[in-house]
């Protein structure tokens, strides 16, 4: 009745934004990712009969029953208690090595790591798909840390979401890219990407515009990807990305992720480019700009991006494996 697991954070070339179904969690559009190795969440779930309620340890500190994130773990494990034949309520201890200010999505590794651990303590042993679909409800950019290197997201038809799922597209041994996180000085407070994408799908006029090239933009994104072509991939990646911000920023009222730092990171990599290095960028719902070049290209652009003056970290990642049990009985 017990398991613990990791998974590792992913970061979207084709980003999702936008819900079809907010109880079930599913996407308007499909989505694409880089699931990212060195930084990781770690669950270990444990089933107990001597406790009353769900209890939830983030990081060492016990999460306040009432708080949001208390819920979110809450709901979940619920999901998982429906589908196996206990009722015992469970203890979940969880655990990032890397940190939250680094605006890496940790939701996308905690689901995925939660999924695998509750599912296996509770003896349910999923197949990669429903483990991905599961980890879903938690957060959509959990489905995709299932896998290792790099998934895509199906955006699926079904109205039960059974086919709302990632599947893997090439494994993290593939292409030896990196990913360099420009840790950008805090803003104001952070809208949540849930939160964000709900005001843009109702109230920007070009969201749906926006939602209209994903289908296209993951299918050149594969494309690219199998054939380890660089700039084709680094191309529809900031398209997405500058895409899925215009679309937010039109919301009304606009949703602004980015500050100054952001900006002039955006302006330093296309200068790079121009200057002859292999380099693009991302950017999700926060102001870090995450920063991708093969490996060989890695001092360069560490010496690009360090060189300015709203930059407070840079975190170096590179392509991960998926979500892996580490002890189960
Ligand atoms: C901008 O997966 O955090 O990072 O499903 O509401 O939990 P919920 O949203 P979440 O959204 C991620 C948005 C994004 C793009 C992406 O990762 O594809």
């Amino acid at each position: 009745m017990e398991a613990t697991a990791f998974a590792h954070p992913n970061i979207a070339l084709v980003k999702y934004w936008g819900k079809r179904d907010t109880d079930l969690n599913l996407p308007v559009a499909g989505s694409l990712s880089l699931t990212l190795g060195g930084l990781s969440t770690t669950t270990r779930v444990r089933y107990r009969d001597d406790i009353s309620r769900d209890i939830v340890i983030l990081d060492g500190k016990e999460l306040r029953q009432g708080s949001r994130a208390y819920q979110r773990v809450v709901e979940f494990v619920q999901l998982v208690r429906n589908e196996s034949n206990h009722d015992y309520f469970a203890e979940v201890e969880t655990a990032n090595d890397f940190p939250t200010a680094a605006g890496l999505a940790s939701s996308a590794s905690g689901f995925a790591a939660l999924a695998l651990a509750a599912t296996s303590a509770a003896g349910l042993h999923l197949l990669d798909e429903q483990l991905s679909a599961l980890a879903r409800r938690g957060s959509g950019s959990a489905a995709r840390s299932i896998y290792g290197g790099f998934a895509e997201m199906r955006r699926g038809s079904r109205k039960d979401g059974h086919d709302a799922f990632a599947v893997p597209i090439a494994g993290p041994e593939h292409w030896d890219l990196r990913c360099v996180v420009a840790v950008t000085t805090q803003g104001e407070k952070d809208i949540s990407s849930t939160e964000g994408m709900l005001r843009t799908q109702e109230s920007s006029p070009l969201f749906t515009p926006w939602a209209d090239t994903v289908a296209g933009d993951i299918v050149e994104a594969t494309d690219a990807i199998k054939a380890r072509d660089f700039q084709a991939l680094g191309r529809v990646a900031e398209r997405s990305c500058l895409g899925m911000h215009a679309s937010a920023m039109a919301a009304d009222p606009g949703v602004i992720y980015w500050n100054p730092t952001t900006l002039e990171l955006i302006h330093r990599v296309r200068r790079a480019r121009r200057d002859g290095l292999q380099v693009f960028f991302t950017i999700d719902a926060g102001p870090h700009v995450k920063v991708f070049c093969p490996a060989r290209e890695l001092s360069a652009v560490r010496s690009v991006l360090g060189q300015i003056g709203g930059v407070s970290d840079l975190i170096v990642a590179r392509p991960g494996e998926g979500a892996a049990l580490v002890a189960a009985d």
